[in-house]
C-alpha cells in the first residue's frame, strides 16, 4: 500500500477549535537546528521555566501556554480546514492509504471524560469519508506524541496506571466510532522514544517511575489492540518504533557486545509488543538497577493477548556504535559517531538505503510479522521558484527524489529477493508539516509544498514539487518505475 505520512500535532492544527482540549504538545516551542525546541511550564513554586525534552522538569511542573510565544503546533499547516484539499491531492497522487493521527484531546479534551466530544468525532468521520471517497485506506495512529495536558498537570501522566486505562476508554471510542472508515491502527507511534517526546507526560528522570510509566503505555497497547480485535475481528492493529540500522565501529569484541546491548535496547519494545512478555535481557536489566515494576493479577494475560499484528517503523538513518557509548535512534544525533562509508542531511541523519533492507531482513527473521514502514524521507530545505508577481511556479527537489529512490530499490530488494512481508509504504511528511525535533516549517519532506514560514507566516497555499509527479509514477507502477 503505497501512501504517506502524518501527526495530528505537527498537521492539524485548530488546537482551540471544535471543542478540543490542549495537550502536551501544545505547549512545545519552536526551535532550529541550533537552539532546541522547548516546553513552557511553572514549576512547584510557580516560577515560569522552560525545559528541552532532554531536561527533567520536576515535581509540581505544569505545561502552560505563554501568551505573544509562538507554539508551530497550534496552526500547524491547518489540515483542520484544509483536509478536502489535501486529500485530493493525496488522491491525484494515486495514494492506497494515508497515516493520520487522532488527536486524543479532540475527542476527550481533558482525557477523563466519560462522554466524548461530537464534535472531534464529526471532524475525523469527515475526514474518513472523504479518503472513502477515493479508495483511501486511512492507517490511524491512536498516539503520536500526545497526552492530555490535564492528565500531565493535574494527574502523574504516564506514571499513573489509570491513564492506561484513560487511554484505552479513548482507543476503544475510536474503534466504535469509526468502525467500517478505519480498519489499519497503530497504537503508539515511536514508542521506544515516545516517553523523551513527553516529559511533561512524566515530569521525572528516577529509572523506576520512568519503567512504570513505560510498563502503563505497554498495558494500554496491549489493551487497545484486545479490544479493537473484539470490536471487529477485521482490524489490523500495529505497533510502531524508531529503528534504523545499527552498526559496530570495527571488531573489537567489546565494541560488537556494545552493538548488541544498543540493539537490544531498540529491540525490546518490538519484543514486549509483538511476543507478548517483556524478554530475559530485558528482565536482568531491570533486576541489576533494582527497579521493581509494580503489577497487578491478570497483567501478564493482558501483554500476550494484545500483541500486534504488524510492525511498523519509521527508517531515516543509520548510526555507528563503539564500546562504551549508547547510540540510540532519537532524532537528536549530535553525540553520533560518524560513518566514513555514508552522507549527511543538512541536520546530520546519516542518508543509507542499503540500511533499510538490512533492517527490513532483521525484523522480519526476528518477527515473521507483516512489515509497514511508515515512515521514512529526506528532510531538507527547499527553495520555490517565484515569477515577477511573486507566485510560486515551482519546486524542484532533486535530492527528495534521489533519497526516495534508492530507498524504495533497496524495499524491492528485500521483497523480491529476501521474501520480506512489506505490506505498505507511507513516507513521512507526504504534506509539509512542522518538524517534531526542532518545531521548524523550513526541515520539509512533503511532495506537496505548503507556503508558510519557521514563524507561522504565509498564505499556507499547497503546491506540487517535482517529486509530486515522481511519486505518482513510481504508485502507478508498483514501484516499478523510479
Ligand atoms: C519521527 C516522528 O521521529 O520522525 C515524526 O514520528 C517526526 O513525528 C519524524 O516528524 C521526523 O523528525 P523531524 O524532527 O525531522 O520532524
Amino acid at each position: 500500500m503505497w501512501g504517506g505520512a502524518t501527526a495530528a500535532n505537527q498537521y492539524e492544527g485548530g488546537y482551540d477549535e471544535g471543542g478540543r482540549g490542549l495537550s502536551t504538545q501544545d505547549v512545545r516551542t519552536a526551535g532550529s537546528r541550533t537552539r532546541k525546541r522547548t516546553v513552557t511550564y511553572l514549576d512547584g513554586e510557580g516560577n515560569l521555566k522552560e525545559a528541552t525534552r532532554f531536561e527533567p522538569m520536576g515535581p509540581g511542573a505544569k505545561g502552560i501556554i505563554v501568551p505573544g510565544r509562538y507554539y508551530p503546533g497550534h496552526q500547524a499547516v491547518d489540515f483542520y480546514h484544509h483536509y478536502k484539499e489535501d486529500i485530493a491531492l493525496f488522491a491525484e497522487m494515486g495514494f492506497r492509504c494515508f497515516r493520520m493521527s487522532v488527536s486524543w484531546t479532540r475527542l476527550f479534551p481533558k482525557g477523563t471524560e466519560t462522554e466524548v466530544n461530537e464534535d472531534g468525532i464529526r471532524f475525523y468521520t469527515a475526514v474518513f469519508e472523504e479518503l472513502k471517497k477515493y479508495n483511501i485506506e486511512p492507517l490511524v495512529t491512536l498516539n503520536h506524541f500526545d497526552l492530555p495536558l490535564y492528565l500531565a498537570n493535574e494527574r502523574n501522566g504516564w506514571c499513573d496506571r489509570e491513564t492506561a486505562d484513560l487511554f484505552t476508554r479513548f482507543a476503544e471510542t475510536c474503534f466504535v466510532r469509526f468502525r467500517g472508515l478505519v480498519r489499519y491502527w497503530i497504537t503508539f507511534n515511536e514508542i521506544n522514544c515516545m516517553l523523551d517526546w513527553n516529559k511533561l507526560g512524566i515530569r521525572t528522570d528516577d529509572p523506576q517511575e520512568f519503567h512504570q510509566a513505560l510498563y502503563h503505555v505497554f498495558l494500554a497497547s496491549a489493551q487497545s489492540v484486545i479490544c479493537g480485535h473484539r470490536i471487529d475481528s477485521g482490524n489490523m492493529i500495529g505497533m510502531m518504533a524508531a529503528y534504523g540500522a545499527m552498526y559496530p565501529l570495527d571488531c573489537d569484541p567489546d565494541t560488537y557486545f556494545n552493538h548488541l546491548q544498543c540493539m537490544h535496547n531498540m529491540q525490546w519494545y518490538c519484543d514486549v509488543q509483538c511476543r507478548g512478555a517483556y524478554p530475559a535481557y530485558k528482565q536482568k536489566e531491570l533486576e541489576r538497577n533494582g527497579i521493581v515494576i509494580r503489577k497487578q493479577e491478570g497483567d501478564e494475560k493482558i501483554l500476550k493477548d494484545g500483541t500486534v499484528d504488524f510492525i511498523g517503523f519509521s527508517y531515516y538513518f543509520s548510526v555507528v556504535s563503539r564500546a562504551g557509548v549508547n547510540v540510540s535512534m532519537t532524532g537528536d544525533q549530535s553525540h553520533a559517531v560518524d560513518n566514513p562509508y555514508l552522507k549527511k542531511n543538512e541536520w546530520g541523519w546519516q542518508i543509507d538505503p542499503v540500511g533499510l533492507r538490512s533492517v527490513l531482513n532483521e525484523l522480519y527473521d526476528r518477527y515473521q510479522l507483516p512489515l509497514w514502514i511508515v515512515e521514512n524521507g529526506y528532510g531538507s530545505i527547499d527553495t520555490p521558484e517565484y515569477d515577477s508577481e511573486g507566485n510560486i511556479t515551482a519546486i524542484h527537489d532533486p535530492y527528495r527524489i534521489a533519497y526516495l529512490k534508492a530507498h524504495i530499490a533497496e524495499m524491492k530488494k528485500a521483497v523480491e529477493l529476501d521474501g520480506v512481508d512489506l505490506i505498505g509504504y507511507t513516507p513521512w511528511g507526504c504534506i509539509d508539516l512542522i518538524s517534531a525535533g526542532t518545531g521548524e516549517m523550513k526541515k520539509r519532506y512533503g511532495f506537496i509544498y505548503v507556503d508558510m514560514d519557521d514563524e507561522g507566516k504565509g498564505s499556507l497555499k499547497r503546491y506540487r514539487k517535482d517529486s509530486f509527479a515522481w511519486y505518482q509514477k513510481v504508485i502507478a507502477s508498483n514501484g516499478e518505475e523510479l
